[in-house]
């Protein structure tokens, strides 16, 4: 086989060296994750082990400290190092990176807008999609979060990726800067204010672009998908969330675990439509009460959440049909 030359590849395979990071796991599951340097010492309250028993030994090793504890030494993989990593802002999470880069359709050699890159955790799938020869513009208003960002992303890469580029500044202020009219394939948007960028990221994308926003509450899912709507130039958003329920497996006691993260966030993905195009009726129209103004000073009805409300008639003949229910009860 040739030899293989991608940035991190050589960080992934062969005998543990000095630099690499490693993931150390106890018997009772606890995880500490080191970086490995010549006669230096791994320390807990019980006793230490030393690096020097591990560089050089292959993935997938145990050893055992001075007080006798076995440990299984590994290396993380990225959905373990964004798990561990410093933070500034909150990261996406693995299951959720997973989505956008699927649903997102993230293919290698893609140009993909991401704002804000907090730190830096989905960045780092995104430039895994994509690979050396894609592009990933990276755009985040706090400079101190794009620091650790790209200080994480060195970290597991081994070096800075040659397809990242992060630019300090608000999306919709820098953008038109950086990338040209219709020139970008996908954008994702994790931020608290996704629909303030749809303006200028509608002008970045290519027809039949795809834009994911990753918000956390109903509330701005709702937001942004008015706004989408609003727009005009996306095709009609779709929303979902994912929810990943781990196992326990031991003997026969193989059920879910008691534990799980119940939300993480919301996605919501759409489609560039090309310049001029409006998008087509919608078959299924929201009910006729159906409120879009949020901000409308009047109360809420059932009609303006989109449920259907039944007819007197039919009321009328649901209770007639309990009454003779009742009737023929001893
Ligand atoms: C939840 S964090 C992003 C986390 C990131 N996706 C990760 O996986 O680590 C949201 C970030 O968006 C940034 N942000 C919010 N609005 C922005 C905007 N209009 N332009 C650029 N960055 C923005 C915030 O400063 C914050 O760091």
């Amino acid at each position: 086989m040739p030899p293989v030359t991608a940035i991190d590849a050589g960080l992934r395979r062969g005998p543990f060296q000095v630099g690499d990071r490693v993931q150390l796991t106890d018997p009772k599951g606890r995880m500490h994750t080191i970086t490995l340097e010549a006669g230096k010492e791994f320390h807990t309250h019980r006793g230490f082990l030393r690096h020097n028993d591990l560089i050089g030994a292959p993935d997938g090793s145990t050893t055992t400290n001075t007080a006798g504890t076995q440990y299984l030494a590994i290396r993380p993989l990225l959905a373990d190092y964004v798990m561990s990593m410093p933070r500034g802002a909150a990261v996406v999470y693995p299951k959720d990176a997973g989505q956008i880069v699927t649903m997102g359709d993230i293919f290698p050699g893609a140009v993909v807008v991401e704002a804000g890159v907090g730190s830096g955790a989905l960045s780092m799938s995104l430039l895994r999609a994509v690979g050396e020869s894609g592009r990933v513009l990276s755009f985040e208003r706090r400079a101190d979060f794009a620091t650790i960002a790209q200080a994480n992303a060195r970290a597991f890469f081994g070096a800075d990726h040659p397809a990242w580029t992060v630019t300090v500044g608000d999306l919709v202020e820098s953008l038109p800067s950086v990338v040209g009219p219709a020139s970008v394939d996908r954008v994702i948007l994790d931020m608290l204010a996704p629909w303030e960028c749809l303006g200028v990221v509608g002008e970045a994308l290519l027809p039949g672009g795809v834009l994911i926003c990753y918000v956390a509450t109903a509330t701005q899912l709702s937001r942004v998908a008015e706004a989408m709507r609003d727009h005009g130039g996306f095709t009609e958003p779709h929303a979902w969330e994912s929810i990943v329920r781990d196992w326990h497996l031991e003997g026969l006691a193989v059920r879910p675990q008691h534990r799980m993260h119940g939300h993480t966030g919301f996605l919501i993905t759409s489609r560039r439509l090309a310049p001029g195009v409006t998008p087509p009726l919608r078959k299924r129209r929201p009910g006729k009460g159906y409120v879009t103004d949020l901000d409308g000073e009047a109360e809420w009805d059932a009609e303006d959440i989109g449920e259907r409300v039944p007819s007197d008639k039919r009321v009328r003949k649901v209770a007639r049909s309990m009454g003779e229910t009742s009737r023929r009860l001893p």
